[in-house]
Formats: structure tokens, C-alpha cells, sequence
């Protein structure tokens, strides 16, 4: 018994004749002549050309005729084959040029035209403040030290003097983190860093040191769950309040202009004694009649509230481990935001806050 005929093709034998190789010619042409881009006449030419196309296969099934019908056919298909392959020279060629013309026209580069007219972005205006601040006490020979947000609640409040039952400590409204017995806050004021400074260095001591704080504050146009303020401290032999007056003196003039000096009213911190509320000098009325009167940084006040200050509390340089005996200091903190609101006209602390370069560019690269 004979097997399945495994040598059987199914192929149908393509048709030889004038006709049929005209119209396999004509169609090829007809596509080459459609093509309007290389991509399209790459497929044409696998379609009509290839190993596969119509005129290929039909080329295959010219050796299984009889001699005569075999050179008629030969020729019949040769020269369909050859037509269809000048023709995509030809195609190709053209749609090369067409191509390259397309392209030059495309990639042209206008060498007039501005090439620094791109956006750079700005730095923010706090950072700027922060590195101002900075400068002026550098310039006086202190040091810039930083403290981390997360810190101890020792740190934060015993050791200046905030004991666990003192009553200024509901006035910082603080941010506990957990779990609760490692004692951990979000600081809630840069004077940590204080703290910190005396613990690690020797006196004499002069630190300057500007930072993010946080408290449970609402997100509105004058408070912010995070701010910034600057802390400075001072120890040294014979320090009194008047170095921190001329100190502050110095300040104020340095971000706001000569003549622009402070004043002291009296307040209370714990970690001072005694403590004063400072306020600078208006620097657009000056305080100057009768400019003050309608003036709006000021208010008609002649004086706009800058941050505290006082003479460092012996029971906390004890505390940091400095001798009271030897050492007197002062220290002081105020808000960069505030600072940088009232200098600039901000109306809005969000307006610092919310990252829109459109409130950053206008302060330029310098302050
Ligand atoms: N830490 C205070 C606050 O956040 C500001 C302050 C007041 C800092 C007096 C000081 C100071 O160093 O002496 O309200």
C-alpha cells in the first residue's frame, strides 16, 4: 500500500501566457508608480519583485514546459521582470532626491535665530535669603552650623530651659513623632541648633543658623505648617546686651540699608534672661512723618516686629555644659519668611511655598 504523496505541492501553477505576464507587469508598475515615499516602494518592491511575488513564481514554473513554450516564456517574463526592475530603479532614485530635498528643507537651521532665549529656571527666594543671612555674620567671622528637622525633644525644649511642665511649651504648637517613647519632634524653632553648638564646640562660640521649623499651624496667607527661621548664638567672655544690639544693628543695616537700625521691647523666652522682642526699623517710611502715616509695610508704626532675642539663660548654658561663670551670651531667632514677605511685599506666604517659578524668577539669581 502506497502513503500520502508527501512530494504533492498545492501551489497552483501560475499562468504563462502574454496576458497574464502583462498584467502581472502592469500591476508592479502600477504599484511602483503609486509608491510616494522609500518605505512604501521597499514594500512594493518585496510584493512585486521578492522571491514570493507573481513574477518570481512565475518564472519558477517556466522549466516544466515544453522546450518551445519554455524560451517564448522565458522571454515573456525576462523582460517583465526586467521592466519591473528598471522601473524601481528609476523609483527609487527619484524618491531618493525627493527624500533628501524634503529633509534639507525640514532640518534647516536658522543660524540668526537667539540660542540663550531658554527658560533657566530660578533658585528660590528663600534659599537666597538663607545664604544673604549667611554672608553677613560669615563676613563677621561666624559659623554656619545646621541641625536636623527631626530632633530631640530634649534638645528642642529641656535643654532650653522648656521643662516638660513649662507652660510655653503649648505655645509651640508641635508635630509629636512616633512611636511616642523615642521622644522625637519636628522642631519647632531653629534654637535646637544652639543647643547642639554648645554641646559640641568650645567657646568662644559664634553660630548663625538658618533652617526649616514646623509647627501644627494652618495653611492660610500669613501661616504655614513649615517655615524658616534663622537662630544666632553667641558665647564668649563678657558678652552683654549691648554686643547684641550693635550685633542686630549690623544685621538689619546689612539686608535693609543703611540707617536702619532695631529696638528692643521686653518679652519673655525661657531660654534668655532677660528677653526682648526686636523690631526693625521701617525701611520704606523710615518712620518719618508724615510718610509713616499712611506707610503699608509698617502700618503707620514706624517699626515692623523682626523676631526675639535676649541674653542666654545661665540655667541653659549649664545645660549645654558651659561654664556661667566664665561664659555670658546672647542669642536670637527670627522668621526668613517673614523677613523675606515684609522686604519684598509679599502678600502671601503660600505664594513661597507652592513652587510656581513665576513667583521665583522675578527675584533674579541675587537678592
Ligand atoms: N525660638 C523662638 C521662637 O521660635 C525665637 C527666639 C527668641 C530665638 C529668642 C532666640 C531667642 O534665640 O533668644 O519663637
Amino acid at each position: 500500500m502506497s502513503g500520502p504523496n508527501s512530494e504533492y505541492d498545492p501551489v497552483q501553477v501560475t499562468p504563462l501566457d502574454e496576458e497574464h505576464v502583462a498584467a502581472m507587469r502592469d500591476e508592479a508598475l502600477a504599484a511602483i508608480a503609486a509608491a510616494t515615499d522609500l518605505e512604501t516602494l521597499k514594500q512594493v518592491r518585496t510584493e512585486h519583485a521578492g522571491d514570493r511575488s507573481p513574477l518570481a513564481l512565475a518564472n519558477r514554473e517556466i522549466g516544466a514546459l515544453p522546450p518551445q513554450a519554455r524560451k517564448d516564456a522565458g522571454q515573456r517574463v525576462g523582460q517583465a521582470r526586467a521592466a519591473v526592475n528598471q522601473a524601481l530603479a528609476a523609483r527609487q532614485a527619484e524618491l531618493e532626491v525627493e527624500a533628501e530635498a524634503r529633509m534639507l528643507v525640514e532640518e534647516t537651521v536658522d543660524v540668526t535665530l537667539p540660542w540663550d532665549r531658554t527658560t533657566k529656571g530660578a533658585r528660590h527666594p528663600i534659599t537666597m535669603m538663607h545664604e544673604k543671612i549667611a554672608d553677613v555674620f560669615v563676613a563677621m567671622g561666624w559659623e554656619v552650623a545646621e541641625g536636623p528637622i527631626v530632633e530631640a525633644e530634649w534638645l528642642n525644649f529641656d535643654a532650653l530651659n522648656l521643662g516638660p511642665d513649662h507652660p510655653a511649651r503649648t505655645m509651640q504648637d508641635t508635630f509629636w513623632t512616633e512611636p511616642a517613647e523615642h521622644h522625637l519632634v519636628l522642631r519647632t524653632q531653629t534654637s535646637p541648633v544652639q543647643a547642639r553648638a554648645m554641646l559640641t564646640r568650645t567657646p568662644p562660640i559664634y553660630v548663625v543658623s538658618p533652617g526649616r521649623v514646623f509647627r501644627t499651624d494652618e495653611y492660610d496667607a500669613t501661616h504655614s505648617p513649615m517655615f524658616h527661621q534663622v537662630e544666632g548664638l553667641c558665647i564668649d567672655r563678657g558678652i552683654t546686651m549691648a554686643h547684641l544690639k550693635g550685633t542686630l544693628d549690623h544685621f538689619a543695616e546689612s539686608m535693609f540699608g543703611e540707617g536702619i537700625s532695631t529696638r528692643f521691647r521686653p518679652s519673655y523666652f525661657p531660654f534668655t534672661e532677660p528677653s526682648a522682642e526686636v523690631d526693625l526699623r521701617c525701611f520704606v517710611c523710615r518712620g518719618l512723618h508724615p510718610a509713616v502715616d499712611d506707610c503699608r509695610t509698617c502700618k503707620g508704626e514706624g517699626w515692623i516686629e523682626w523676631g526675639g532675642c535676649g541674653v542666654v539663660n545661665p540655667r541653659v548654658l549649664t545645660a549645654c555644659g558651659v561654664d556661667n561663670e566664665r561664659y555670658t551670651g546672647f542669642a536670637f531667632g527670627m522668621g526668613i519668611d517673614r523677613t523675606l514677605m515684609f522686604r519684598h511685599g509679599v502678600a502671601d506666604l503660600r505664594d513661597m511655598f507652592e513652587g510656581d517659578v513665576r513667583f521665583s524668577t522675578p527675584f533674579g539669581a541675587d537678592l
